[in-house]
């Protein structure tokens, strides 16, 4: 089999994709008019241009201001229903989607607005498609540890539909320790837990996703390779590192693909996933972001299962679950 035939062919699950950054163009200037909110494009193309980015902030001022076109349950649904179809095309079978409620409820749109937009979709793509899914929460980082509890407090009736909750935006000055205590509350409250760390920040923010927030996934991570210690505490652990290889390309967290620590970092022991991150603004989902590491690292078969069983492994699915897709990527 060649490797784009078996990059198609793995089943995979997709543990680190905001929803909002599945926003293609095409939808945002379709649900844009019939929301008559004016948007500072006129076509694809400015769109395009507008995406050139150099570093993470210079990404999110563009990705929130997409964000705000989203008005109505049926938006969320839109935007959620076609990244399924993405999903579908990728051969992603399960996937754990990030949302960011406050994006959303800082203009006035309710929390049950998005969030039952999204799990509608996530029925219907279980239902039509066969993809499972699951939902987890981010706190915006940049935004105060209040605002963070408060949209906790929100969440906490909806504890069914949420599997977990995160920790995304700008990341350098906001560490974790500034959200330990909602994060102990929400661990309180049951929900599992993960933080974007070590994407522009430093290896001692991974250490206190670990130490202080208690995280049963780091979110990127890549920077991790910093600290030695670090990596054998993550490699013992087998602590799963979501990684997302056009996003570190897009915004310059490395200067070239050949030069992504992915692989070194599988061969080190680490659980590390392969993931799109923010795929409408960063060129690509699932499967482009498989074949852009396995080009320019030159993967090998065994590497690539590897990634995709990883993938499982590092989901909050059930176990029987998890060895039933383990079992068919082995089979490939
Ligand atoms: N990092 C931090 N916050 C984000 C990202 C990211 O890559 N994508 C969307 N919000
Ligand atoms: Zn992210």
């Amino acid at each position: 089999m060649s490797q784009l035939d078996l990059i198609r062919a793995l089943p995979k699950a997709e543990l680190h994709v905001h929803i909002e950054g599945t926003f293609e163009p095409e939808l945002m200037f379709a649900i844009a008019k019939r929301n008559q909110v004016v948007i500072p494009y006129e076509t694809i193309e400015d769109v395009k241009q507008a995406y050139n980015f150099h570093n993470l902030q210079s990404f999110l001022d563009i990705y929130y201001a997409g964000a705000n076109v989203l008005i109505h349950e049926q938006d969320f649904y839109d935007l959620a229903w076609a990244y399924f179809e993405k999903c579908q095309q990728d051969n992603v079978v399960h996937t754990e989607m990030f949302f960011d409620p406050q994006t959303h409820t800082v203009r006035g749109i309710a929390f049950e607005t998005v969030l039952n937009g999204l799990v509608h979709a996530c029925e219907d793509a279980k239902a039509k498609l066969g993809i499972s899914s699951e939902l987890i929460m981010c706190f915006l980082r940049h935004l105060s540890e209040a605002d963070a509890m408060e949209t906790l407090e929100q969440a906490l009736p909806f504890k069914d539909k949420i599997i977990a909750v995160g920790l995304d935006s700008s990341e350098v000055g906001h560490p974790p320790e500034k959200f330990e205590r909602v994060f102990a509350k929400a661990r309180e409250a049951g929900f599992l837990i993960v933080a974007h760390a070590g994407e522009e920040g430093p290896a001692d923010y991974v250490w206190q996703a670990l130490d202080l927030l208690k995280v049963n996934r780091i979110d990127h991570g890549v920077r991790s390779e910093e600290d030695p210690a670090l990596m054998q505490r993550l490699a013992q652990e087998r602590m799963p590192l979501t990684v997302c290889p056009l996003s570190n390309l897009k915004l310059c967290v490395v200067k070239d693909m050949r030069e992504h620590n992915i692989q070194r970092l599988l061969e080190q022991g680490l659980c590390v996933t392969v993931n799109s991150d923010d795929p409408a603004y960063f060129g690509g989902y699932m499967n482009d972001n498989f074949i852009a590491v396995a080009d320019a690292l030159d993967l090998s078969e065994g590497e690539l299962k590897k990634l995709a069983i990883n993938s499982f492994e590092a989901s909050f699915l059930e176990d029987a679950e998890k060895e039933k897709w383990i079992n068919q990527i082995h089979a490939l």
